[in-house]
């Protein structure tokens, strides 16, 4: 494909187009109209609402924890607004927009049945439906496919068993694309001055440590599935989606990144992103689509590692000799060594090797 100068960020999900990749997805920065056209203010490709439902919900005191290393807990219900208050003001005040409108609409296909119709005639461009109950899930994508023209995504979790049999049925039931994947819990942790639990009861979890489980969740549906995906969970930078992508993802959610970060976020991460179509030769975002999948289906089988080593950049921090359990690396002045009788080759040492001093070149032959 042709080089461009400025890449296309550009991608199309269930008919639409996304002015980039990016998805708000749902969450407390997009509990408004106004919370939403900040979003898109801010370079959200689409913004999901959070997640209306017949009643408004009413949160514990507090129900948000930043926990360290890009990581939050949170034991937040759906919208507190009620649904008459999206339909007749909220959804109408963003008819004008910059950006792609999924409304999220929960959690029983009687709620579906009572508000997609409703939610949808106020002008948005998608519906995701969403339930705590992976069986329901089928059901609710069904009201919502008799109720609305617009294009229906169904948000799925990993919290569930069976999730790729749901996707299964959800694809049958008809759904335009699926998000996956809501946060991950019920998960713990314990303030250790008080010995209570952070948010005074177990939480769910989202941001940077759930990426490599949001990822091998959009693979394995990419996998099985032709359905449009917007793979959420952990994502934090423009690399990170760009990873997204090509696990198999049509565009990326996110929401604890700008969350904690704030909506700078989205300019940051699109400009990341471009940097690398760029320094890649990608002329656009779409190309990276899938790219990993055909090396899923049938994985590498190396028979060594060639080790390299750059004195030049090699800081001696030691990090690469501490690392191996085996005892077989050694940094000797501007020497490396290893002892290859002792080295398993998993790789680690390379691996922790920030400045790049030391690589591995994977040896394929006999
Ligand atoms: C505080 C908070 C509230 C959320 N509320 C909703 C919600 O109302 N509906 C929903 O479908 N997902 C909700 N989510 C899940 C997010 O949309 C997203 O799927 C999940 O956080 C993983 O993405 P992230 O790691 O980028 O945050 C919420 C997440 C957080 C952190
Ligand atoms: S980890 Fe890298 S930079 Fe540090 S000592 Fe080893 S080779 Fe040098
Ligand atoms: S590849 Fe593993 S075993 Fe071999 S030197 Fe590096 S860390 Fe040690």
């Amino acid at each position: 494909m042709e080089r461009k100068e400025t890449p296309d960020l550009t991608v199309e999900l269930c008919g639409l187009r996304l002015a980039n990749p990016f998805v708000l997805a749902s969450g407390p920065l997009s509990f408004s109209a106004e919370a939403i056209r900040a979003a898109f203010a801010a370079g959200a490709g689409a913004v999901v609402t959070k997640t209306i439902s017949s009643h408004p919900t009413v949160n514990p005191i507090p129900h948000m924890a930043d926990i360290g290393q890009g990581a939050l807990l949170n034991t937040e219900g759906w919208s507190d607004l009620t649904a008459e208050a999206w339909v007749d003001t909220e959804l109408p005040a963003l008819r004008e927009r910059d950006g792609i409108l999924i409304a999220s609409l929960g959690h029983t296909a009687a709620d579906v049945e009572a508000w997609a119709g409703p939610v949808a005639a106020a002008g948005v461009d998608m519906l995701e439906v969403v339930s705590y109950v992976a069986g329901d899930m089928p059901a609710l994508v069904r009201a919502a496919k008799v109720a609305v023209e617009v294009p229906v995504l169904a948000k799925v979790s990993a919290n569930w068993p069976d999730l790729l049999d749901v996707v299964g049925a959800l694809v049958k039931a008809g759904v335009d694309g699926v998000a996956a994947i809501d946060s991950i819990g019920p998960t713990l942790r314990i303030d250790i001055e008080t010995g209570r639990p952070v948010l005074n009861r177990t939480g769910w979890l989202s941001g940077s440590p759930i990426r490599p489980i949001s990822q091998r969740i959009v693979a394995d549906i990419a996998l099985r599935y032709d359905v449009p995906i917007v793979g959420t969970g952990g994502i934090g930078r423009g690399v990170e989606a760009v990873e997204m992508l090509m696990a198999g993802a049509t565009a990326v959610g996110v929401h604890t990144a700008p969350l904690l970060r704030g909506l700078g976020f989205f300019d940051r991460a699109v400009i990341e992103m471009r940097q690398f179509l760029v320094a890649h030769n990608y002329a656009y975002a779409a190309q990276l689509q899938g790219l990993a999948l055909p090396h899923l289906k049938k994985p590498l089988e190396p028979a060594g590692l060639t080790f390299a080593f750059d004195v030049d950049c090699c800081t001696h921090c030691n990090r690469c000799v501490e690392v191996c359990a085996y005892g077989a690396r050694r940094l000797l002045g501007d020497e490396m060594h290893v002892d290859e009788g002792e080295c398993r080759l998993c790789g680690l040492c390379a691996a922790v090797c920030k400045p790049g001093a030391l690589r591995f070149e994977l040896a394929t032959g006999p």
